[in-house]
């Protein structure tokens, strides 16, 4: 049912980890440094729905967003797909999708990643992921009713509950301060090695 595409001639990045770890930051950035279309998931889902995620959630729960999310990401891969050209060079990352912080852990998410691209954890200390929620908590709606006291304690029991399916990717960034090209590179030495 499913292809491998990992020894082909170019590979699709996937960014997972929790909210907040700074998945979009670095996907932004790693398509503009190697100039490859990316996509991040929850805006794709907005823009195809056209409704926001929060909307979604609110309307007509979590299970339907991650129905729409599971078939979103498979979407998503297909048209970046369609725009790869026969020339780009062997082993080349081709695109980045940017998922939701849950993407991986639901329908079989992680696992079709893992077929279907190289995967990166972007997994900074709880505490960054903390400090930077707490500024941004109003467009999130799995924050939406824990009061900033509570955070640390939500953020640490949601890790533990999704660990077992970040730690399926190929490759992991605990550095919150990495750059943009020292990433590049890390995940080209790890990748290089498959
Ligand atoms: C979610 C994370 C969000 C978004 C939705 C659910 C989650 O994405 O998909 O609110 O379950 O962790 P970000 O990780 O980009 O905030």
């Amino acid at each position: 049912m499913y292809t491998l595409v990992l020894n082909q001639h170019w590979m699709i990045l996937f960014l997972i980890g929790f909210m907040g770890s700074g998945k979009s930051f670095y996907a932004k950035g790693l398509a503009n440094f190697l100039g490859v279309p990316m996509v991040d998931l929850d805006n794709y889902i907005e823009e195809h729905e056209g409704i926001s995620v929060a909307k979604i959630f609110e309307k007509y729960g979590e299970q339907s967003f991650r129905d729409k999310e599971s078939n979103a990401i498979r979407q998503a891969y297909a048209d970046l797909l369609k725009g790869i050209t026969e020339n780009i060079h062997r082993n080349a990352i081709a695109g980045i999708i940017s998922c939701g912080g849950g993407t991986p852990c639901f329908n079989e998410n992680m696992n079709w990643m893992n077929l279907h691209g190289y995967t990166v954890w972007v997994n900074p200390p709880e505490e960054v992921i903390c400090e930077r929620l707490k500024k941004e908590s109003a467009t999130r709606p799995l924050l939406a009713n824990i009061p900033e006291a509570s955070l640390s304690d939500f953020v640490h029991q949601r890790m533990l509950e999704r660990k077992p399916y970040y730690a399926m990717a190929r490759f992991s960034v605990s550095d919150s301060n990495i750059s943009i090209v020292d990433l590049f590179k890390a995940i080209q030495d790890a990748k290089n090695v498959l």
